[in-house]
């Protein structure tokens, strides 16, 4: 089966749920409201999550293995390998045990780090799927030249990379390469890490605790922001003219592009999951979408 005939539009990211003390942390994180954030998701019609060793090393494949121990029935689960420990067939059994499943559904190569691994780290794979520990196989954040030394080792199903309003460079070449090729792209940060949502002043960023990443992202800091703030409020009028929400607005535009099967939207609460599965049967027309591109400077995404 194709694997765009089994995963919705929008999947559940979990990179905040890794939690606090790690290099890329979001800030403290409670499992209890992970693990209802996770089911907050699948009973809003959310069918895939999208983990990683990476995150909280460990901690989030660990919330999401005891999230879905509980239910009759697993949604699909994609997670990543080569970020961060180990050596990468051990990487693998480590994370069948914390998702506590025998079979991985997606199981991607998080960086193209370093890169003169990448034919080595894709070998791995495809000897892992062939051993029958894993469905479909994917890279993260590769460029073109990147997928092509890989294909002759095996056919690549996925690729997740950044793809947001203020993020559109995977326009360029990376998506028509991926839809010639047949390789579905998963786009992550559709929200720019909640940039895109109206929410982020100078006094939010204040309040973000110290280990929070987003404090040291350019974005977040002025002169950066207050532009943002100002696409962000065009992108709200045009929102309400069209009787959606912001966020419906900005994700339609990413998962309405040829050759995006899903975007992943990363969720810390149950009000926010639920808000991510509101996204899920929104489509834009022409007219919009053209008026969207024009406040962000974009040229046409067809
Ligand atoms: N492959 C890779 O290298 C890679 C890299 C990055 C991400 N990813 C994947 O993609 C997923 C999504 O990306 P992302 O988490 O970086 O960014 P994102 O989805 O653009 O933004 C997520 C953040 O936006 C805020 N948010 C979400 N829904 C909201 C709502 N309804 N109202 C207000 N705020 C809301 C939340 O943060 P606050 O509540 O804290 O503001 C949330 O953590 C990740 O979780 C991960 O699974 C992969």
């Amino acid at each position: 089966m194709p694997i765009e005939s089994e995963i919705s539009s929008i999947g559940l990211g979990t990179f905040a749920m890794g939690g606090a003390d790690w290099k890329a942390s979001w800030g403290p994180q409670d499992d209890e409201t992970s693990i209802a954030t996770i089911c907050k998701a699948l009973d809003s019609g959310i069918n895939w999550i999208d983990t990683a060793p990476a995150y909280g090393l460990g901690v989030a494949e660990t919330v999401v293995g005891n999230t879905l121990a509980g239910l009759a029935e697993r949604p699909f689960v994609a997670t990543k390998l080569g970020r961060c420990w180990n050596e990468k067939r051990k990487e693998c059994e480590d994370s069948l045990r914390r998702l506590k499943t025998d079979v991985i559904d997606l199981y991607q190569v998080h960086w193209p780090i370093p890169d003169e691994g990448i034919e080595e780290a894709w070998s791995t794979v495809a000897d892992l799927k062939q051993a029958g520990k894993l469905r479909y196989a994917g890279v993260s954040n590769f460029s073109v030249e990147q997928l092509k030394r890989c294909q002759p080792i095996m056919s690549i199903d996925t690729l997740q990379s950044p793809l947001s309003l203020l993020e559109p460079s995977l326009l360029d070449s990376i998506v028509p390469f991926c839809r010639e090729q047949n390789i579905q792209v998963l786009a992550y940060s559709p929200m720019q890490k909640g940039l895109l949502l109206g929410k982020v002043t100078p006094a939010y960023v204040n309040s973000l605790p110290s280990d929070d990443h987003r404090k040291a992202d350019p974005n977040f800091q002025e002169p950066h922001l207050g532009v943002i703030n100002q696409q962000v409020q065009a992108t709200q009028k045009l929102a309400q003219s069209q009787g959606l929400t912001l966020q419906q607005l900005v994700v339609a535009w990413v998962t309405s592009i040829s050759g995006v099967t899903a975007a992943i939207l990363g969720c810390r609460t149950p009000s926010q999951a639920e808000a991510a599965a509101s996204c899920k049967s929104v489509t834009l027309d022409a007219e919009t979408k053209a008026a969207l591109e024009n406040i962000f400077s974009i040229t046409s995404s067809d």
